[in-house]
């Protein structure tokens, strides 16, 4: 594995892999890496013959009042899980390398952006689209690997790639879980003892709701009070929201009556100082 910090060496040696014809897979991360990023790894290089990860926590996503300063670093370790998982190149850049300018022009996101996480946490979109562009410019041609944990994320960048026409194609991969089903996230670290007990209310109130709907419910309003009332009532978690958008579309869904429509769930909620984030996909009857 190369480890590379600096956007000259990192396209002089993607430039070589493709000289000799090989595809690019890339996994852009904010380090702090555990099995969910993994499964991304393991899948570029799997479908991919060369596999670049990047390690850049981006500054632009965070809010004043978020967790930048606080946000788990693990080098180290990270350089060793991607050397163990067969990464070809590591891309390490600094600030500077991303961001020559200093403060660069905000990427402009659509209204999938705007609503549930672009809603609580304003300009966080802004921040993800502007570092997914500068870090597609930089790699070019490549299949690109993103975590469905993310769900609103992936719409966010699909718009992206085709608003802005990037030479890249999205692959969308599912949620890795502990056993009890909680996600695996970056900021589980920050859970004390009881609230990583409590966290797993969120993947069982999602299934619950998808149980809800196999059974022939067709209110997006009963299926999200079920859900809020599983989640007040079995922990201490306070809820952000919980809402049901179409899954092609990401426009918010009211009616669950168009047999056959792919729809997401999606919930956020804080417990402690660590606010999570989950969702299910599920298919109308
Ligand atoms: P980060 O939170 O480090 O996540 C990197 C990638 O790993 C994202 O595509 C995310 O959806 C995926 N991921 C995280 N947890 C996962 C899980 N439990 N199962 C499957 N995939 C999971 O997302 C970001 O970084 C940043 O916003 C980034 C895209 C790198 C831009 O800065």
């Amino acid at each position: 594995m190369e480890i590379v910090a600096s956007v000259k060496d990192l396209q002089n040696l993607l430039s070589e892999k493709r000289n000799s014809g090989e595809e690019i897979g890339f996994v852009p991360t904010m380090g702090a890496l555990h099995e969910g990023h993994t499964s991304l790894i393991d899948t570029s290089v799997r479908e991919r013959k060369t596999t670049v990860v990047s390690i850049f926590v981006n500054p632009l996503q965070f809010s004043a009042e978020e967790d930048l300063d606080d946000y788990p670093l693990s080098s180290e370790k990270d350089k060793e899980i991607c050397a163990n998982h067969k990464v070809d190149l590591l891309f390490c850049p600094t600030q500077k390398e991303i961001y020559p300018e200093g403060s660069p022009e905000l990427e402009e996101i659509g209204e999938i952006g705007k609503i549930l996480e672009g809603k609580s946490r304003p300009s966080h979109f802004q921040g993800v689209a502007t570092v997914v562009a500068r870090l597609f410019e930089i790699v070019g041609d490549a299949h690109v690997y993103f975590g469905e944990k993310d769900f609103q994320q992936v719409m966010v960048v699909n718009d992206l790639v085709k608003r802005r026409r990037f030479p890249v194609e999205i692959v969308a991969c599912p949620t890795i879980r502990q056993i009890d089903g909680l996600a695996l996230s970056s900021r589980n670290v920050y859970l004390t003892e009881d609230q990583r007990a409590d966290a797993p209310v969120l993947y069982r109130a999602l299934n619950m709701g998808a149980e809800l709907i196999a059974d022939g419910e067709k209110s997006s309003e009963n299926l999200k009070k079920l859900i809020s009332d599983i989640v007040r009532n079995e922990s201490k978690g306070d809820l952000d929201y919980v809402d049901v958008v179409d899954s092609e579309t990401f426009a918010p869904v009211n009616l669950l009556s168009d047999s056959g429509k792919k729809i997401r769930i999606l919930i956020a909620c804080k417990f402690g100082s660590a606010r999570l984030i989950d969702n299910i996909g599920v298919v109308i009857p």
